[in-house]
């Protein structure tokens, strides 16, 4: 399976292009869709059918009905698929019970920023064979380089309202005929179809350029997030640290993965991997991935915004109970590390709901040592600190012993012994040691827990980075 990568690399280049997704609006208003009427049911010959007289709608009939009487609305328009129609039998329609009076839903207006209403694939072969990708909400709404499609042989109606006076997007498909000229498609819309089809007060554009940038292109739906997640519901989660992905309405349990990208990554070609990797994977087939360009905004301890980077972010979700999520960022992981120079992926890291994060998927002895430093510097900063506000230990007589303690294992002589006299021979037995103080202390101090400690650790190409916990707490802190 993973013998050829480098050979998958080199054919999804060749066939990769820019990064734009197919975008299709999944409800319609079509007569022969029974979710459409009041009953559950399409009418038959011996059903009276009527439509609510006061909604103006659109309705696509694909083959010829049979009905007992038709009351159609003051406003509204049936599109008939050729060979389409209706008839009325006499007398009873034996395949057709006692007859009733079945109404056409009065579908409320379905909103264009609503993402339950969207499925994205990479193709429009992808969206016919069922094959859609996940997305953050954000995401799911139409993004301003994608493809919208509404199915060929349906009839929609759609709310585009939103705060901004323009929805700009690719094209738009709309039975069939695809839209790329925007002259063309605001002609369309100020059609008798066009204006039942699309209502609201922003308007549908169509031939905004596409994303030129290979490595991806941020969705543009930042500004309607609040309308997007007006529409979504969060569910209850279970897990101990829920990530909230950048774009998405809702924590998550799963994993983030967040991949730095160099020149020469392709976003196209990069999810066509990990799907042709991993995804077709038996044990990942209740995996969820979605991957896509997020611009986070970089703090100076936390708290002080200084700067923006783009960078990739992959959200992995896996089903209801699922646990391969995890399995999956470190499969990922390990692929950006020994590919990451053919692919132009500078370094990646995971976060997980679960609490854990990249630095257990290193096991690199190198890894190890930067934790086991860190904490000792951190340590060796308290204990300094402690013993000089205790005013136990003076200023001369402390420094020159604690940077004598360079490494685990002194540490860990010092501790066993616990012999008080050695941190320096004027101290008397009355002395608080501030090893034993620490459980108490610690707390107080943000990233000084191993557990903190891991979330700043970061494994890139060139080697492995360690972060100044105190100054990464905010890791979680999404700004939505
Ligand atoms: C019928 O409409 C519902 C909701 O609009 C949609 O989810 C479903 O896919 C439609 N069925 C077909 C066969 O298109």
């Amino acid at each position: 399976m993973l013998k050829t990568p480098d050979m998958l690399l080199l054919f999804f280049c060749l066939v990769g292009a820019v990064d734009a997704l197919q975008k299709q609006w999944i409800p319609d208003t079509n007569y022969e869709n029974k979710t459409n009427w009041d009953k559950g049911a399409v009418p038959c010959g011996n059903d009276i059918v009527q439509f609510p007289a006061q909604r103006t709608v659109s309705v696509f009939v694909e083959t010829t009905h049979a009905v007992q009487e038709m009351r159609l609305p003051v406003d509204g328009e049936l599109i008939l698929n050729s060979g389409a129609g209706f008839y009325v039998v006499s007398g009873k329609d034996p395949g057709c019970g006692d007859g009733v009076t079945t109404q056409f839903r009065d579908l409320e207006s379905l909103q264009w920023f609503n993402p339950a209403l969207w499925q994205a694939a990479a193709t429009l072969e992808d969206l016919q064979r069922g094959k859609f990708l996940f997305s953050v909400h954000e995401e799911s709404v139409p993004c301003q380089y994608d493809d919208v499609v509404f199915k060929a042989l349906s009839s929609f109606r759609v709310d585009a309202s939103s705060s901004q006076s323009s929805i700009p997007v690719k094209s738009v498909s709309v039975l069939g005929k695809k839209f790329d000229s925007r002259s063309e498609f605001s002609q369309y819309l100020g059609s008798r179809s066009g204006q039942l089809q699309f209502q609201g007060s922003t308007v549908v554009t169509v031939g905004n350029q596409e994303c030129g940038d290979p490595s991806g292109c941020d969705c543009g739906n930042s500004v309607n997030h609040q309308r997007i997640c007006n529409t979504v519901t969060c569910g209850a989660l279970s897990c101990k640290k829920p990530l909230l992905p950048v774009g998405h309405c809702c924590a998550v349990c799963g994993v983030i993965v967040t991949i730095h990208y160099a020149a020469g990554f392709n976003l196209q070609t990069y999810r066509e991997r990990i799907h042709h990797l991993f995804l077709i994977l038996p044990k990942y087939k209740s995996i969820q991935l979605g991957m896509s360009k997020v611009v986070k905004s970089q703090r100076l301890m936390g708290v002080i915004p200084f700067g923006a980077s783009p960078e990739i972010q992959v959200v992995v979700v896996d089903g209801e109970k699922g646990s391969q999520s995890e399995n999956l960022a470190l499969d990922i992981l390990k692929d950006a590390r020994s590919h990451g120079s053919n692919l132009g992926i500078n370094g990646a890291e995971f976060q997980a709901s679960s609490g854990s994060s990249s630095d257990q998927s290193g096991g690199s002895a190198g890894m190890v040592v930067g934790v086991v430093f860190g904490v000792l510097i951190m340590i060796t900063i308290i204990i300094v600190v402690v013993l000089v506000r205790k005013g136990v230990v003076q200023m001369p007589l402390s420094l020159p012993s604690l940077p004598s303690l360079p490494s685990l294992p002194s540490l860990i002589s010092w501790k066993k012994r616990g012999d008080v006299g050695d941190v320096g021979g004027s101290v008397d037995h009355g002395f608080d040691n501030p090893i034993f103080d620490m459980p108490s202390m610690l707390p107080d101090i943000p990233g000084v827990y191993t557990a903190e400690t891991k979330h700043s650790i970061t494994m890139t190409q060139t080697g492995v980075h360690f972060i100044n916990p105190v100054y990464d707490e905010n890791e979680t802190d999404f700004n939505v």
